[in-house]
């Protein structure tokens, strides 16, 4: 058969049809909004390179965690700027660090808002790496305890989800056996599994004051040239326990998030990076895109490709617009 039997015009010609055949949806319950967490009361800074993005004292991340709840987004994952940095990033594990603090009050006034917390040294370090530094090189298994620690700080302030970002080979097998043995075995963890060394997340090093001070991130993020090696790092975070896995950045890894959702049944992530929120700000700013149809196809697209929900800062506004479009 074909032509002219077959005419796939058929099904596009009307709503209702086009809407019934539709092989993915886009949806608020995709989403995880992300927020920047400072210390202190009442404050508010705004992250110039992130346009609409802004870091919040704790008791502000709750209002913005409430407008989220409100827009239908299940999920928020939190990123702390800590008072100060030190050779360890000992900030990570305070117990009153702004990010602990906000857990704590948004579990509070949110009980049903999905708290996530993002597990990584870089913004906690002098020197900017996700892990300790020993001669010059990231030292690996000496970083796994402190990321255990701070997952499990995490997890005493409430979290019901830790998210690590740090790229340490045996960080969820470490943080799963520090949960477990302080009775958090209820807590979930989000790996950032398959993380390249993006140039796309420059804005958030802006927004997180977490760029590092020597090198880069090559030793320990993916070779973008690399996806066979993300479905290496999926198995091997699977096997620690991980209970859902991330793919990262979103819009040039698409290839990746479909491969890894094809070879694995737990639950798939994809983060739509800052530079991806930044480049769509900045076009829209310019009026050259409809971001609003821009943004809501993207997403789309990252659905399509295998993700189960998406981190975007974009969410709010995103969960809106669909809300809108659906009447
Ligand atoms: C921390 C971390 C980063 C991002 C999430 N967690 C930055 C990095 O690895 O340098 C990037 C998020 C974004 O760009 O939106 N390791």
């Amino acid at each position: 058969m074909g032509f002219p039997e077959q005419r796939l015009r058929r099904l596009r010609a009307s709503g209702g049809l086009r809407r019934l055949v539709r092989e993915n949806r886009l949806d608020a319950s995709d989403f995880v909004y992300p927020l920047f967490v400072i210390p202190g009361k009442d404050r508010t800074e705004p992250v110039a390179a992130m346009p609409g993005v802004a870091r919040r004292s704790p008791d502000l991340a709750v209002q913005e965690a409430r407008r989220a709840l409100d827009a239908g987004v299940p999920a928020i994952i939190l990123f702390g700027l800590p008072a100060a940095k030190d050779a360890e990033g000992s900030e990570a594990w305070n117990p009153t660090g702004p990010v602990q603090e906000a857990v704590a009050r948004i579990k509070d006034a949110l009980p049903e808002l999905v708290v996530m917390t993002d597990v990584c040294l870089c913004q906690y370090t002098d020197h900017g790496h996700c892990g300790v530094v020993k001669d010059g090189q990231i030292d690996n298994d000496a970083s796994l305890e402190r990321l255990a620690l701070m997952a499990v700080s995490h997890a005493q302030a409430g979290a019901d989800v830790v998210a690590p970002s740090d790229m340490m080979d045996g960080r969820v097998g470490a943080i799963r056996r520090a949960l477990d043995e302080e009775g958090f075995s209820r807590v979930a963890i989000l790996s950032y599994a398959a993380k390249y060394a993006s140039a796309f997340y420059g804005p958030f090093r802006e927004a997180a004051d977490s760029a590092p001070q020597f090198g880069d991130r090559r030793s320990y993020q993916m070779d973008p040239a690399n996806s066979r090696e993300a479905l290496l790092e999926v198995a091997l975070d699977i096997e620690e326990g991980a209970d859902m896995v991330m793919v990262k950045p979103a819009l040039a890894y698409l290839d990746v998030i479909a491969a890894v959702s094809q070879s694995f049944d737990v639950p798939v992530a994809a983060y739509a990076v800052s530079g991806e929120y930044s480049m769509i700000k900045a076009a829209a700013a310019a009026g050259w895109i409809d971001e609003r149809a821009v943004v809501l196809e993207y997403l789309l697209a990252i659905k399509r490709a295998g993700a189960r929900f998406i981190l975007t800062y974009h969410a709010v506004e995103a969960a809106r617009w669909l809300e809108e479009a659906n009447g």
